[in-house]
């Protein structure tokens, strides 16, 4: 079976994680992998997260497994955290949420749904788009195909060929968006351009995926669901992976959620019961404790507000790196216009860097950054930063 097998290609963001971690400088630097740094270089347990861990090991009185979908309460926290308590899509049981490890997890699942409900549509991701959606979705057996999104003569949304490829999609096919701090080039639509992507969706009959990874880390947690909202028509549909490793920090927990809406109560019923099909041929029902944490959080008042604030303080740090990435390569002597850094909104910026600059920062100052040019500025402190932006310099 294995004796012909040559090495598979390292994955574009993980791989670089390991050859990070052989690398023997001592003056490293990891900007590769989406994992929020504090000042000091370190990615830290949330206070209210070691709160709620604290209360469940006093708690606990059971390891026996979850349902298939996982804890009630859970799904219930994270359908209000994204369409918020009052909502009509809540107040009318429009969308039904199951627990998943993580929110790749939660893509999986939704990539089998779709696979087994309607095979043969085809899934467009954003060109360009997180590396591993498009292995996720072909590995589901789905056809994937991409719409244009960035302009990089601009930096910015190339939102009138974004609009004109989606307008060509053939109904009932599957368009991923990014619901907040799109991965990897940080550019999210504009309001207006979010109602003109609802038209067309509305329009063509297309079902939206939204990978929700980011919430609160681009605007605000409210603001940061205002994509989500604005798609939503009465009697629509729309399917959401949810990830909770970035703005509670529990990415070692695999803790996110795919939620479902539907045109009707009953209907989101009967498609909840086949995303248990998916998940019990999978991974059977999810692990616990990433979900225990956060229920206890977001149902705890006191707990809530200090989560709230802890994460207002990642999101100010990140805007706070941005705005000092700007002015530091201006002040290595960096002529070209770097300004869009500090426009582009949550863990990524797209910095236009080649692949042979890219190669460069870590070849000769060990640097790591992904080969698409993606900057982890949440991974930017007031030590590294001056080091960064001194190296760019010099491979510009
Ligand atoms: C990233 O894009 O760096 C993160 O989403 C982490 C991952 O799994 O790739």
């Amino acid at each position: 079976m294995f004796k012909r097998l040559e090495m598979a290609p390292p994955d574009p963001i993980l791989g670089l994680a390991e050859a990070f971690d052989n690398d023997p400088n001592p003056a490293k630097i990891n900007l590769s992998i989406g994992v929020y740094k504090d000042a000091h270089g370190k990615t830290p347990i949330l206070q209210t997260v070691k709160a709620a861990e604290e209360f469940i090991l006093r708690h606990e009185a059971t390891k026996s497994y979850l349902g298939i979908d996982g804890m009630p309460e859970y799904a219930a926290a994270t359908r209000a955290l994204i369409f918020g308590a009052g909502h009509p899509i809540v107040a009318d049981r429009l969308a039904v949420t199951a627990h998943a490890p993580g929110g790749t997890g939660a893509l999986r699942v939704a990539a089998d749904l779709i696979r087994n409900v309607r095979g043969d549509a085809a899934v467009w991701v954003s060109q360009p788009t997180w590396p591993n959606h498009p292995s996720v979705f072909r590995a589901a057996g789905l056809r994937v195909n991409s719409y244009p999104y960035f302009d990089p003569a601009t930096n910015s949304l190339a939102f009138a060929e974004m609009r004109a490829a989606l307008e060509k999609i053939p109904a009932g096919d599957v368009v991923v968006l990014h619901g907040c701090c799109h991965n990897p080039t940080g550019i999210d639509p504009t309001p207006a351009q979010w109602a003109a992507i609802a038209d067309v969706v509305a329009a063509r009959e297309l079902l939206p995926l939204f990978d929700f990874a980011y919430q609160g880390f681009g605007e605000g947690l409210r603001e940061d669901a205002g994509g989500i909202l604005g798609l939503w028509r009465p009697g629509g549909e729309m399917l959401i992976a949810s990830s909770f490793s970035k703005n509670f920090g529990l990415y070692n927990e695999r803790v996110g959620a795919l939620t479902l809406v539907a045109g009707t109560a009953a209907a989101a019923q009967a498609a909840l019961s086949h995303i248990k099909i998916c998940i019990r041929a999978n991974y059977s029902n999810p692990p616990a404790h990433g979900a225990k944490i956060i229920t206890t959080i977001l149902g705890s008042p006191e707990l809530r507000a200090e989560w709230e604030e802890e994460l207002t303080g990642m999101r100010g740090r990140i805007w706070e790196m941005r705005r000092r990435f700007v002015t530091g390569l201006a002040a290595q002597g960096v002529t070209r216009d770097f300004s869009f850094i500090a426009r582009q909104h949550g863990m990524f910026s797209f910095t236009g860097l080649t692949k042979d600059q890219v190669r460069r920062l870590r070849d000769a100052y060990s640097i790591y950054i992904v080969d698409s040019g993606r900057i982890n500025v949440a991974g930017l402190t007031e030590t590294n930063l001056p080091v960064l932006c001194k190296a760019i310099a010099e491979v510009l």
